[in-house]
């Protein structure tokens, strides 16, 4: 029987060692929380790295990697430190990431890193021949594996081949700068069907393709001179049901079930019962506009002093990355805001902020999302933004303002929403006070719009979309030959 190859940088499940034992707990980020779903319920492998290098894993729990990810139906690809550095830390995420998100000067353009991502992506490449039978359906993932599908291709001709983006695709303008750009189209080009989250990346997708390499492009298909690839728009959505579920259960928590943070929120509304509380998660990166968001934040308080014991600012911020130089300062700028800001405005009962600088299990996730009664999620550029829609699927009651920024993918479903500029305070100002005072009514009619959408929208169906394109990629393929 015909299996789905999953390939992705980063498993979902990460192992990482204690004390020589080895600890196995979920991957943070889009991609892999809502990959998840798909890979549990079908018929499927992953393969990807396990959190580990090649250094750090002693010789005698080699085989125990393995058997953990295998457990999961994974396969753990190891790299070493140096890999890890040319690849991951250098040519992933010094280049194509802040290009991508039109962070130009954040761009390097490092031979050395370019050479070490070459020869990963063979690896991942390498890595999937292994495993692959005639009929598998192949399934590469983001902005780290762009050489993938074009490495199975030369090995594997008739292989069908899907490759998703989970990050923007930058204008033609933007992308030519790319001193790489025509070896990595061809990488992307190796797949039979290529995925974006927006119709906006994939237009810029296929602007740069017709005008860098000089392919014929009708629609949304590109002409090969011995194949046709399709390219399309695939916004990924959520598990909705179990985010449902979960804020159902977490209302159904007796006294001693419910979790310390749980305890903490509640005190809040008891000590100040109408302060409203704003909340936001990301991982810790420049894209997500954590230190713009917290600025206006002050431009709200300064100007709107009588909001001052009304509301909270709630943040959560995941480490990420922070091997590259620009989150370690990201993460310094935050702790200076935070620390300047709660210093100016706190009282004797009040702070401001609430800061966490860790990832939280999926529980504790549920217990900010349901407890609290804005989210202020101010990206300067995201893929999707799966956190937006994960806060909306908690809303049991429907209460609940979520404010979000155009420049997030999810913007482009979300219209329910209240839309911001992530870099205009003054209209981040007036909408925290629309928010603030929404009437209930408005709230509901809002999130019942958006949860029918998300609920039908769901992640199954994403996965579900894309295999059937790419089923119909193999089929076409006949047709053309
Ligand atoms: N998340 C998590 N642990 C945390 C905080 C967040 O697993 O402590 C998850 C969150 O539920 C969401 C994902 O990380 O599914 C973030 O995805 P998003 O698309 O918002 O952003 P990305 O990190 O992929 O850029
Ligand atoms: C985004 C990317 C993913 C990545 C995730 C977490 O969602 O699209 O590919 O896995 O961020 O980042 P990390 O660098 O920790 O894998």
């Amino acid at each position: 029987m015909s299996k789905t190859i999953i390939i992705s940088n980063r498993l979902p499940l990460q192992i990482s060692l204690e004390n020589n034992n080895l600890e196995v707990t979920p991957s943070v980020g889009g991609l892999a929380t809502g990959l998840k779903s798909f890979h549990k319920d079908g018929d499927s492998i992953w393969i990807g790295w396990s959190g580990l290098t090649e250094e750090e894993i002693p010789e005698n729990l080699l085989e125990d990697v393995k058997e953990k990810a295998r457990k999961e139906d994974c396969v753990a690809v190891n790299l070493s430190e140096e890999e890890i550095e040319g690849f991951y830390y250098g040519f992933s995420n010094r280049t194509i990431w802040p290009l991508f998100h039109y962070f130009m000067e954040y761009t390097e353009a490092d031979k050395d890193h370019w050479e070490t991502y070459k020869s990963v992506n063979k690896k991942y490449a390498d890595e999937v021949l292994k495993h692959y039978e005639d009929g598998d359906h192949i399934w590469v993932h983001d902005y780290q594996l762009l050489l993938v599908p074009n490495m199975i291709r030369e090995q594997q001709p008739e292989a069908i081949i899907g490759f998703f983006n989970h990050i923007p695709f930058p204008s033609y303008e933007v992308f030519r700068t790319l001193p790489w750009r025509d070896e990595v189209l061809k990488g992307v080009l190796g797949a039979d069907l290529i995925g974006f989250h927006t119709y906006d990346y994939e237009r810029h997708f296929l602007s740069s393709v017709s005008r860098i390499l000089r392919h014929q492009v009708n629609f949304n298909e590109i002409t090969l001179p011995e194949r046709i690839v399709k390219v399309d728009s695939f916004p990924m959505g959520i598990d909705y049901t179990k985010f449902e579920d979960a804020a159902q259960n977490h209302f159904k928590n007796t006294e001693e079930q419910r979790t310390e943070l749980q305890r903490r929120l509640d005190h809040h509304s008891n000590d100040t019962p109408e302060a409203k509380l704003i909340l936001s998660i990301d991982r810790l990166d420049y894209t997500k506009g954590i230190a713009n968001r917290i600025r206006a934040f002050e431009y709200f308080l300064d100007n709107h002093p009588e909001f001052i014991e009304k509301v909270r600012l709630v943040m959560l911020a995941v480490p990420s990355r922070s091997n590259v130089p620009q989150y370690q300062r990201l993460k310094r700028e935050i702790d200076e805001l935070v620390g300047r800001i709660n210093g100016k405005f706190s009282t004797v009962s009040w702070t401001p902020i609430w800061y966490f600088y860790r990832s939280m299990p999926f529980e504790n996730l549920i217990d900010l999302y349901t407890s609290c009664d804005i989210a202020l999620l101010t990206p300067i550029r995201d893929g999707m933004n799966l956190v937006a829609k994960e806060f909306v699927a908690t809303r049991i009651n429907q209460t609940g303002v979520l404010i979000l920024s155009e420049m997030a993918g999810a913007a482009h479903e979300m219209n329910e929403a209240l839309i911001i500029n992530p870099n205009n305070f003054e209209q981040i100002s007036q909408t925290l006070i629309q928010a603030i005072e929404m009437p209930v009514e408005e709230q509901q009619q809002r999130n019942k719009t958006l949860q029918k959408r998300l609920k039908r929208y769901s992640v199954e169906k994403w996965a579900n979309d894309f295999m059937k394109a790419l089923h119909n990629t193999s089929q076409d393929r006949d047709a053309f030959k």
